[in-house]
C-alpha cells in the first residue's frame, strides 16, 4: 500500500493505493487561505499538519487494514510558497502562498540581474520564492535575521513526518534559486538574495526516498512497517505523474484555483522572455514547461459568491450546449497575472455590457474569459518550442462541459478525459511513493489513464472563439494602459 498526500490551496487529500495502482479509499479536509492586505494570500504551517491529521486520520479509522501496509508516503504540494524557520524549526511567520503579489518590486529588481533567467531559466516571478524573502529582509529585518530554514509547502509537511529538511526537483525549480540545467541549487543565485546552501533543504529526485516517517506517526496511524517517504513534486509535476504526462511532448490543462498548461519534455527547454516556466519534472532526467494562469475556477468561485449561487448551480445555467461568444467579455485576472503578461497588478474586467446581459451571459463571458486565457498560454507554450496535439484535462473545473468545449473550441485542440477516477496529484503523489519504496521503473508506474471520451472544438463555433479571442487579447493593453502599475 502507498499513501499520496496533496497539499492543495483549499484542501489536504490523502490517498490509498494498493500495488496494483488501484485506488482504495481516498480523504479530504478544508484548508482556507488568509487575505490579510491587498495582494497578501497566506496560509498558517499548523493548518497543513491538522488537515493532515484529519485526512489520514479517517483513512485510519476506515481502513486500518490496508493503512498497516503502507511501506511508501508521497508528497505533493502548492508550489512557490515560503514556509520560513528558525534554527530550531520552529515557524517564523505564515506560509507566503503561490498567489501572494506582495512582492512584485522585489521580483522585479531580481529579475533585473540577468542571472536569475540565465540560471534558473524563468523569470522571477512576483509569486515565486526568492523575492518573497527579499522582501521579508526588508520589512520584517527580525524575522530574515532568524532564517535557519527556507522551505517549500509539502517540503514543511515531510520536515513534520520525518524530522528531515529535503526537497526535490520540480519544486526547488519555482523558487527562483534552482540551477535548472543542473539540477541543484544555485549558490550564485542564493548569495544574491543573501541566502546560502545551509539555509536549504536537501535535494533528491522525486522517485527517490526523501525520508522515513517517525516512528511516533507510524503509531498514530496504525502503519507497522518502515515507511519511506518519496521525494514528492509540485502540484502540477505530481498531477502529471498521475496522469502519465511524463513522455516527451505529453500534455494536459488543470482547471484548478489556477490554471495550467503543462507539457512534458525530455530535455530542459527554457524561453522566459515567453513567461513559459521551465521547470525540473518529478522524475529523473526530464523537464517540463507550463503556462499558468492565476485564477482558473477561482473567477467562477468569486462570480458565484456575488451572485450568491453555487458554482455548480452556475454551470447548470448555462446548460452543456457551447454556444458563441457573446458580447460580454471577460479578463480572468483576479489575482493578476503570469503567462504571458507577467503582471501582479492587473485586475480583472468584465467588458460589454448591457441591459440584455443576464447572469447566464456573464458565466458564459467568464468561462470564455478562461478558456483565452489558456489559448494565451498555449501560444507562449509554441513560442517556446512545444506544439501540442491533443491535452487531457484535470480538475474541478473539467467537470463543466461547456467548460471543456469552450477550452478546447479556444485552443482548437481535442481534450481527453480520463475514464473515472482521480490522476489528480494526490494519485501522482502516491505513485511517486510507490517508486521510492519499490525502486520501479518510473515509465512503467507512471502511464496514462484509459480516455473515456473526448471533447472535441466545435467547428461551428470555432470563427467565432477566434474573433472573441482576438478581441480579448486587445483588451489586455487597453486595461493595462489604465492599472496603476
Ligand atoms: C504553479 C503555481 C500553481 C500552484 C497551485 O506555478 O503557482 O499552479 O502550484 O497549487
Amino acid at each position: 500500500m502507498y499513501l499520496g498526500l496533496d497539499l492543495g490551496t483549499s484542501s489536504l487529500k490523502a490517498m490509498l493505493i494498493d500495488d496494483g495502482q488501484t485506488v482504495i479509499a481516498s480523504a479530504d479536509a478544508a484548508l482556507s487561505v488568509a487575505r490579510p492586505h491587498h495582494g497578501w494570500s497566506e496560509q498558517n504551517p499548523a493548518d497543513w499538519i491538522d488537515a493532515c491529521r484529519i485526512a489520514v486520520g479517517r483513512l485510519a479509522e476506515r481502513h486500518p487494514g490496508e493503512l498497516a501496509a503502507v511501506r511508501g508516503i508521497g508528497l505533493s504540494g502548492h508550489m512557490h510558497g515560503a514556509t520560513i524557520l528558525d534554527k530550531e524549526g520552529a515557524v517564523l511567520r505564515p506560509c507566503i502562498l503561490w498567489n501572494d503579489t506582495r512582492s512584485h518590486v522585489e521580483a522585479a529588481q531580481l529579475d533585473d540581474d540577468p542571472r536569475f533567467r540565465a540560471i534558473t531559466g524563468n523569470i522571477v516571478f512576483p509569486g515565486f520564492t526568492a523575492p518573497k524573502l527579499v522582501w521579508v529582509k526588508k520589512n520584517e529585518p527580525e524575522i530574515f535575521g532568524k532564517v535557519g530554514k527556507v522551505l517549500l509547502p509539502k517540503d514543511y509537511l515531510r520536515y513534520w513526518l520525518t524530522g528531515e529538511y529535503i526537497s526535490e526537483m520540480s519544486d526547488s525549480a519555482g523558487t527562483s534559486w534552482l540551477d535548472t540545467a543542473k539540477r541543484d541549487w544555485s549558490d550564485e543565485l542564493l548569495a544574491a538574495t543573501d541566502l546560502s546552501r545551509s539555509q536549504m533543504p536537501a535535494l533528491v529526485e522525486g522517485s527517490e526516498v526523501g525520508g522515513t516517517l517517525k516512528s511516533a506517526l507510524a503509531a498514530e496511524w496504525g502503519m507497522t512497517g518502515p515507511v519511506v517517504v518519496a521525494g514528492g513534486a509540485g502540484d502540477n509535476a505530481a498531477s502529471a505523474c498521475g496522469m502519465g504526462t511524463v513522455a516527451d511532448g505529453a500534455a494536459f490543462v488543470s482547471l484548478g484555483t489556477s490554471g495550467v498548461l503543462f507539457a512534458a519534455n525530455d530535455r530542459y527547454r527554457p524561453k522566459p522572455e515567453s513567461a513559459v516556466h521551465a521547470f525540473c519534472h518529478a522524475l529523473p532526467g526530464t523537464w517540463h514547461q507550463m503556462g499558468v494562469i492565476l485564477s482558473a475556477t477561482d473567477t467562477l468561485n468569486w462570480y458565484a459568491k456575488i451572485t450568491d449561487k453555487s458554482p455548480a448551480e452556475l454551470s447548470t445555467e448555462v446548460g452543456d450546449t457551447l454556444q458563441a461568444p457573446g458580447d460580454v467579455t471577460f479578463l480572468p485576472y483576479l489575482s493578476g497575472e503570469r503567462t504571458p503578461h507577467n503582471d501582479a497588478a492587473i485586475r480583472g474586467a468584465f467588458i460589454g455590457l448591457a441591459h440584455e446581459s443576464d447572469r447566464p451571459a456573464m458565466t458564459r463571458a467568464v468561462m470564455e474569459g478562461v478558456a483565452f486565457a489558456l489559448r494565451d498560454n498555449l501560444e507562449a507554450l509554441r513560442s517556446a518550442g512545444t506544439e501540442l496535439s491533443r491535452i487531457t484535462a484535470i480538475g474541478g473545473g473539467s467537470r463543466s462541459r461547456y467548460w471543456l468545449k469552450a477550452v478546447a473550441t479556444a485552443l482548437d485542440l481535442p481534450i481527453d478525459i480520463p475514464a473515472d477516477g482521480d490522476f489528480g496529484a494526490a494519485f501522482g503523489a502516491a505513485r511517486l511513493g510507490m517508486l521510492a519504496a519499490t525502486g520501479g521503473d518510473p515509465l512503467a508506474v507512471c502511464t496514462p489513464p484509459k480516455t473515456a471520451e473526448t471533447v472535441e472544438p466545435e467547428t461551428a463555433h470555432k470563427a467565432a472563439f477566434e474573433e472573441a479571442y482576438q478581441r480579448y487579447r486587445a483588451l489586455y493593453p487597453a486595461i493595462r494602459a489604465v492599472t496603476k502599475a
